[in-house]
């Protein structure tokens, strides 16, 4: 089910037959150095994708989705609503990942922008949240990019992390 389109990008749902290109992207060291898991084995990223990403959709009617290139058909990387507990509060960040070939193209971006667009005018949501580790330049520029904020420092399964917020009608 296709969610939405930008210029370079269908972003839609995933399903089980995207598990292989998946598998590499979450297999990658790179793309994961700032994961709480560090590179997932082709199982580990097949049951991310059935009980993190399809299942999350049952639950929400939202999720990671997936990001494919209109010009190559391939998928480049994942971005999407996910539902978290930060400090005790359940909080909606967006996630994303880029594999790491196609980095500095403003895919992130491009495809962040278009998400939290479409979150707040399809869903009842008035904050949406990005878990940041400081050390993650880019993802803290994708952030900035798309008009989040840093609201506070604090801890998320043990690690240090920016939490960068963006309200509905800022
Ligand atoms: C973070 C990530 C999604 C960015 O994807 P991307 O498509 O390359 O992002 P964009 O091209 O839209 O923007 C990247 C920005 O970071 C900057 N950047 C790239 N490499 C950088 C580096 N090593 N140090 C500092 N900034 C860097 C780019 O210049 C760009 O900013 P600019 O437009 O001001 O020049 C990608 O690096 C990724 O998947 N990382 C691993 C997973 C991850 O960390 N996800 C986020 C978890 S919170």
């Amino acid at each position: 089910m296709t969610i939405l389109e930008t210029p370079r990008l269908e972003i839609r749902e995933f399903s089980e037959k995207d598990s292989d290109e998946l598998a590499l992207i979450l297999g990658d060291p790179k793309v994961m150095e700032y994961s709480l898991k560090g590179p997932l084995s082709r199982e580990e990223a097949l049951k991310q994708l059935r009980q993190r990403i399809l299942q999350h959709y049952v639950d929400r009617g939202y999720g990671l989705w997936a990001l494919i290139s209109k010009e190559t058909k391939k998928l480049i990387g994942m971005a999407g609503p996910i539902v978290q507990t930060v400090d005790g509060e359940e909080c909606v960040e967006i996630g994303y990942r880029i594999a790491s070939s196609e980095w500095g193209k403003g895919y992130a971006t491009e495809a962040v922008a278009a998400i939290r667009d479409y979150v707040f005018s399809r869903f009842s949501m008035d904050k949406l949240i990005a878990i940041i580790d400081p050390n993650n330049t880019q993802s803290i520029r994708v952030a900035e990019k798309t008009g989040f904020k840093l609201a506070k420092m604090t801890t998320f399964f043990d690690f240090d992390v920016g939490i960068y917020e963006i309200r509905r009608f800022s």
